[in-house]
């Protein structure tokens, strides 16, 4: 999970690269690095930490060059360090590399018979001593070939070579890589992201393809070096997203962005003439459909067991949940007549794309609910539900979240009233209420005060957890996802009804404890399991919706109330204070908010 960018141009690269590697650094920062080609050798500046530190040492060496590649790393093999930061060079070549190379210790061991000394404790360094090994006797295209055919794993390669003044290869097997075309110059990223500010017209690298990028020119070919023919695809421009405005982050402002985000998203799915939900050539009929199965990670997989609640609820498919990291290497049984789901922000998690793939080569219903939608998941399914929530530049996702769930449950009422599961005035109560969302969760945003007033509580305990039944639980476990991501302390998501049979050993006197309970049907046996907790010292912070009767229970530290609306809705209206309550955690603790320890935006390894 590291970004790539290279640039081939007639003019220096340096500054041009370092600013395509400040949109990567969401991919990964603990280490940065950068190669340029100059007067016929090459040169690299790498460093421990972000872009703004490799800026500082290019600074000093006044690295130059109309050829180089960039990196942002998340460390995979070895601790991130200056000595194992990307690029990693040799006298002839210099490589950058996203993904794992599993068969990295069998090469390495060939390659040291023959002579290489290896600097780094990393898997990408035999790259760069293949290759310079294949350049003795090959020509480039077949060097290529050759270091594709020996290597096993996933990856993303960029590479640049000393005779060869205007050329970066690109390599892609599993993780994606973008090609970008500008003018007399030519640009290489490990996604369109990094490329947007130089060029909006794309070209993608299907899987075991390369590509020969000059300044004036971009061949690609197949592994075997076959050429093959590309599109170039447009990008939209939604450049004002990537600002942070007034705001100190961008997680807060994606919070706080929400209730326009659901409106967007509901005025692109609604039509509001005919009462319905546009889905448009959805490809398969609903009758075809008997179970649907919903796959992500972490947040996305939240979403998906929240969807599952509503899938079960509302139609009479069988519903099943995966994570994508077991989904794709279980023995599973495909299903013909199942709706395979992939939720995915970024549309480029590793395990995502790989439980996508298994589906497509089992000739499955695949459809992907997206942010991304020129990612390698919206491409590569066979249909694809944008959420339309605008680029998530916080590595914590929040407002895609609210985003994916309002997809799948938009998908979920509009498969329950074709397949006749739910009445045609039933369904319109539901989006009756569905318009009403933006403004129920601008009122959730308004819980700001009191949770910045108890948070401290959060970030003082050994541990907290969260509590919901029902639609409430997939919450619970999502708030606590944040909390612990952000906010670096222990939070663990329960089933309310699961304490009993264990965890209730966990309460100590003034252990915070979140209730999610508002009130639908679960609401009473949540109360009870709430009493449990109180009962054994528990400070309970109650997220509830606003109601004349009050609630049955003494003793609850907190409580916050939420706006009232429909059953089905309430998730997405407790979802909101959990969000503040990890941002504004974070912010106590002074960490990084945006970029918070051990993570990236996108998980591109296994
Ligand atoms: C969310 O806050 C996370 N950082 C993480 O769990 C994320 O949701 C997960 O890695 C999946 O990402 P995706 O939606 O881009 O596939």
């Amino acid at each position: 999970m590291c970004g790539i960018v290279g640039i081939t141009s007639n003019k220096s690269v340096t500054s041009m690269i370092i600013n395509s590697l400040r949109k990567l650094e969401y991919r990964g920062y603990d280490s940065s690095g950068i190669a340029t080609l100059y007067n016929g050798s090459i040169n690299e500046v790498k460093c421990e930490g972000r872009v703004d530190t490799l800026e500082k040492n290019l600074n000093k060496t006044k690295l130059s060059g109309n050829v180089g590649i960039g990196h942002v790393r998340w460390a995979t093999h070895g601790i991130p360090s200056t000595l194992n930061a990307h690029p990693h060079s040799s006298e002839n070549v210099s490589v950058v590399h996203n993904g794992i190379i599993e068969n990295s210790t069998i090469l390495k061991k060939i390659l040291v018979k023959k002579g290489h000394v290896f600097k780094s404790q990393t898997d990408t360094e035999v790259i760069t001593h293949l290759i310079t090994e294949y350049l003795k006797k090959n020509d480039l295209k077949n060097s290529i070939i050759k270091i594709l055919q020996d290597l096993k794993g996933s990856f993303a390669l960029g590479i640049i070579f000393k005779d060869q003044p205007d050329v970066i290869v690109g390599a892609r097997r599993g993780s994606p890589l973008a090609v970008g075309y500008g003018p007399k110059e030519n640009y290489l990223g490990s996604d369109s992201y990094a490329l947007k500010s130089m060029t909006n017209k794309v070209s993608y690298l299907n899987d075991g393809e390369f590509c020969i990028i000059k300044k004036d020119n971009i061949d690609f070919f197949d592994e075997k070096g076959k050429k093959v023919n590309k599109k170039i695809l447009e990008l939209s421009s939604n450049e004002n997203n990537y600002d942070k405005g007034e705001y100190k982050h961008f997680m807060a402002k994606e919070i706080d962005e929400q209730p326009i985000t659901i409106k967007n998203c509901i005025n692109e799915y609604i039509d509001k003439i005919n009462n319905d939900i546009n889905i448009f050539n959805f490809p398969w009929k609903s009758d075809d459909i008997s179970s649907i199965v919903l796959i992500g990670c972490g947040t996305a997989y939240h979403s998906c067991l929240m969807a599952k609640y509503w899938f079960e609820q509302l139609t009479s498919l069988d519903v099943s949940v995966d994570i994508a990291s077991e989904f794709r290497y279980r023995k599973n049984r495909f299903k013909k007549d199942a709706l395979y789901v992939f939720v995915s922000q970024s549309g480029e998690t590793a395990d995502t794309y790989g439980a996508l793939d298994l589906c497509n080569k089992n000739n499955m219903k695949t459809c992907s609910v997206v942010n991304v939608v020129e990612s390698s998941i919206a491409r590569d399914s066979k249909f694809v539900l944008p959420i339309h929530c605008g680029p998530e530049i916080g590595v914590a996702s929040t407002k895609a979240f609210i985003g994916q769930m309002l997809v799948l449950y938009l998908l979920c009422i509009k498969i329950a009233k074709s397949r006749k599961d739910i009445s045609k005035d039933i369904f319109s109560e539901k989006i009756k209420s569905l318009k009403s969302l933006s403004g129920l969760i601008k009122e959730s945003l308004k819980t700001e005060n009191e949770i910045q007033s108890i948070c401290n509580s959060f970030i003082e305990a050994k541990g907290s957890m969260f509590l919901g039944r029902g639609y409430s639980f997939p919450i619970a476990l999502e708030g606590a996802l944040k909390l612990k991501e952000l906010a670096y302390v222990h939070a663990e998501g329960y089933p309310a009804g699961e304490m009993k049979h264990g965890p209730l050993a966990l309460i100590e006197d003034g252990m915070p404890v979140v209730v999610l309970a508002p009130r639908d049907k679960y609401y009473k046996k949540t109360i009870s399991n709430m009493q449990e907790v109180i009962a054994r010292g528990a400070k309970v912070l109650l997220i509830t919706n606003k109601s004349k009767d009050e609630v049955y229970s003494e003793n609850i530290w907190q409580t916050i109330e939420v706006e009232n609306t429909s059953e089905d809705l309430f998730p997405f209206l407790v979802t909101v204070p959990l969000q503040k309550l990890a941002y504004y955690s974070a912010l106590k603790k002074g960490y990084d908010i945006d970029k918070p320890r051990n993570l990236a935006k996108s998980v591109t390894v296994e």
